[in-house]
């Protein structure tokens, strides 16, 4: 498929990768480039070949936010009726798992695209940053609660409040993102961590997924109770017996999805 405002590869590995393409707006992700992302991450979702995904932008932007210029004379009544930015959070849907590859900016909506993947890898050069205020506004996809819950409520509110930046370094020392590479090497990064992904059984890999998510928003009792629920259902999947089959025979597993 052809996108305007994507780069889409489909590896061989299980691994697909989409590259955020916008130039000459640092990837602002506006209505019709992130109408396209949700369409190619859904046909990845839906993609039996494909087991893990990365998302990455350009060296210089991952996404230097939602567009302003589109937003800008915008009124009350229009974003409320047309819910505004409401199609982003169907990237948090995505069953399978993204692997984000941030080098340069990720600013306001990037910073919150970023988080809604699972598992971010910064370039060097990565800034992460909520300056909505700076416009006049707040962040609307995340940058209040997925950064407090990662980085906590006093740099949370710093960020928010004051537009100030994390560079890659602080962003790893506060959990935001899981390492930093040289920027040249984010995204080779980003798929080799998904191509281990993409070894194991694809419902494995979703039931994982999901539990970990699940761990934001229920008590810790509900969370233990959906992991042993999930578990447990992994016993219905004939790829349960062949991995701990394969640990006793001493071999590889060949897991079937199934
Ligand atoms: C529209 C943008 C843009 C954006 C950059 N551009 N960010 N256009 N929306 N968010 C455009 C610029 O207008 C410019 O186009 C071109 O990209 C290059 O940007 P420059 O500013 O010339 O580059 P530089 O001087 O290197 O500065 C980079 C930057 C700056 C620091 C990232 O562009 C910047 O501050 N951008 C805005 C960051 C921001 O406030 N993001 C939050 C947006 S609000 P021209 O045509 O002039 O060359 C948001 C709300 C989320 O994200 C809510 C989600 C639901």
């Amino acid at each position: 498929q052809i996108w305007e405002f994507l780069r889409t590869e489909k590896r061989e590995n299980g691994v697909a990768v989409v590259r955020l393409h916008r130039p000459d707006a640092l990837n602002a992700l506006s209505g019709p480039l992130m109408g396209e992302l949700v369409s190619a991450l859904r046909n990845m979702d839906n993609d039996p070949e494909v087991k893990a995904v990365v998302l990455t932008g350009s060296e210089r932007a991952f996404a230097a936010g939602a567009d302003i210029k589109e937003m800008k004379d915008k009124n009350y009544a229009e974003v409320y009726k047309t819910a505004m930015l409401e199609a982003w959070s169907e990237v948090s849907d995505i069953r399978k798992p993204i692997v984000a590859g941030v080098n340069g900016f990720a600013l306001g909506g990037g910073c919150e695209l970023a988080m809604m993947c699972d598992i971010i890898i910064a370039g060097e050069n990565a800034v992460f940053g909520q300056p909505e205020i700076q416009l006049g506004t707040i962040p609307g996809a995340g940058g209040t609660q997925r950064l407090t819950r990662v980085v906590g409520k006093s740099l949370a509110m710093e960020m928010c409040l004051t537009g100030s930046r994390l560079d890659a370094h602080l962003a790893e020392k506060r959990g935001l993102v899981s390492r930093v590479v040289p920027t040249e090497q984010t995204v080779d990064e980003g798929i080799k961590v998904a191509e281990k992904i993409a070894q194991f059984s694809t419902p494995v890999i979703i039931a994982a997924k999901d539990c970990v998510n699940q761990s934001q928003e229920l008590s810790l009792q509900q969370g233990l109770k959906y992991e042993k629920a999930l578990f447990w259902s992994t016993f219905a999947l004939s790829d349960r017996l062949e991995g701990m089959t394969a640990f006793k025979d001493k071999r590889k597993p060949n897991f079937t999805d199934e």
